[in-house]
């Protein structure tokens, strides 16, 4: 088989600012340990997020030209729309500035103390706004997705025993909704497959709950259906996402990962009287129904993007340079989740280092050395983005400690991607030399943004 080359030209560049490794241990000390904080100035090789970081395609960028501004009923939503019915099937298609404005239409309307909101995994976001609420989120992961290097093909399925169980003992009065997550983020951009969309929708249906999709990456999730689940190679990823929709009553949608746009989302259902307390809400938080925080342009831009997204030599390309990456630092024996996600490729911190304890946050550690080392920005998901305290302030840590290097879609080449892993590497086999940190200043709502930490003397 001949390379899998990336399927488009490069029509307009954007240079790249280096710095050596005495400016970026200054800029990491300066930015307390967080990369959050470092100027995008100061990073080589920005892997922080897959999102809002896509390039655009040359459609889309004359999309923007033909966005229309109108305040009201502007043909750009009428698009935008009817890409979003398109794909999904949803009749009711609500535009939102991003996925987390979605989300707090959505609990803030379902939420509130005394309820709970089951998951294969939330989404820190997701989850904020759930608890934001009152309410409280329950994840029930697949057992094969919390073992990072057990190869299975859904490592981001629902327990589905453990949905069932949880909805005897919550009540399923308690619970409002049930959400999907694809892929699943948090458990490594490890895919869902259909059979379990639709075990999952069946056990929502038996006990009147609504069941809805996290839908940011379905594109992704819909080609790896068709790659690893039996009855699907010989259908298209359009037919593949509508199938998956179908066994759903709505969806949310961050439009800055599987839409190629940099802003964008969205809330799509089919219950009237949802949507209508749903377009409430946005009226006093986002803007009118036909552009919801959004400008026209971006609607053109979401429209076009939802498309070319599905497009199979993309899927491909996008799905194997995640794989490759992955395979590199397999072969190097550094600890990843295999087999490689859709979106991201994500190290085991535990793992790569076992010297750190889980309170000094190991995660963290190695992403400011993979900064230091190489000026890359990865993303810490562990114990500093999803840890808690006990009443006596002693941390309950999170289950993994992982490192995510997110690959932004269309935007770095294959020798980006050996760098990255050169760095990554480099960084093991000294990994003996990193040291733990300590928190100093924290927030206490998703206080990974904003952290302050030192290292451990
Ligand atoms: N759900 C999932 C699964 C996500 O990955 C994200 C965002 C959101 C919801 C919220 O969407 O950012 O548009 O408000 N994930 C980004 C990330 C931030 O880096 O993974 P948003």
């Amino acid at each position: 088989m001949k390379t899998i080359i990336e399927p488009f030209k490069i029509k307009s560049v954007e240079p790249i600012h280096f710095t050596t490794k005495k400016e970026r241990k200054v800029i990491l000390e300066k930015a307390h340990y967080n990369p959050f904080r470092i100027h995008a100035d100061d990073v080589l090789i920005d892997l922080l997020t897959d999102s809002g970081t896509s390039a655009m395609s040359s459609d889309q960028w004359a999309g923007i030209m033909r966005g229309d501004e109108s305040y009201a009923g502007s043909s750009s939503f009428f698009h935008f729309e009817q890409s979003v019915k398109e794909i999904t099937g949803f009749p009711i298609v609500i535009p939102t500035h991003q996925g987390r404005a979605a989300e707090k239409i959505l609990f803030s309307i379902l939420g509130g103390k005394g309820k709970y909101f089951i998951s294969n995994t939330l989404f820190d976001t997701t989850r904020a706004n759930i608890e934001f609420s009152g309410a409280e989120g329950i994840d029930c992961l697949c057992e094969a997705g919390k073992y990072p290097s057990f190869p299975a093909p859904f490592k981001g399925n629902m327990d589905i025993d453990l949905l069932k169980k949880m909805i005897d003992q919550k009540g399923a009065g308690n619970i409002p909704m049930v959400i999907m997550t694809i892929t699943n983020n948090s458990g490594g951009g490890q895919p869902v497959s259909m059979q379990n969309i639709k075990a999952a929708s069946e056990v929502c249906k038996q006990h009147n709950i609504p069941f809805f999709i996290d839908a940011c990456r379905f594109a992704e999730n819909s080609y790896f259906i068709k790659l690893r689940e039996e009855g699907y190679a010989g259908k298209s990823v359009p037919e593949i996402a509508v199938e998956l929709f179908s066994y759903s009553d709505g969806c949310t949608m961050s439009a800055k990962k599987d839409a190629f746009a940099n802003i964008g989302g969205f809330l799509a259902m089919r219950d009237m009287e949802l949507a209508v307390r749903c377009r409430n809400l946005l009226i006093i938080t986002e803007g009118f129904t036909t552009y919801g925080g959004l400008a026209g342009r971006d609607l053109e831009a979401i429209a076009i993007g939802l498309k070319e997204v599905m497009d199979e030599h993309y899927l491909q390309y996008r799905i194997r340079s995640i794989e490759y990456l992955t395979n590199k630092l397999i072969t190097a024996n550094v600890p990843v989740i295999q087999p490689a996600g859709g979106h991201a490729v994500y190290i085991d911190a535990k793992e790569f280092l076992p010297h750190i304890p889980v309170e000094q946050y190991p995660g963290q550690a190695l992403v400011c050395a993979l900064y230091v080392e190489g000026g890359i920005r990865s993303v810490e998901i562990g114990s500093l983005m999803f840890g808690k305290y006990a009443p006596n302030h002693q941390l309950i840590p999170s289950q993994m400690e992982l490192v995510r290097l997110a690959i932004p879609r269309r935007v770095y080449t294959q020798s980006h991607i050996d760098y990255v892993a050169e760095v990554i590497i480099e960084v093991f086999r000294k990994r003996n030399e990193i040291k733990g940190l300590e928190i100093t200043e924290e927030t206490p709502l998703l206080r990974h943004f904003t952290a302050k930490l030192k290292p451990i003397s």
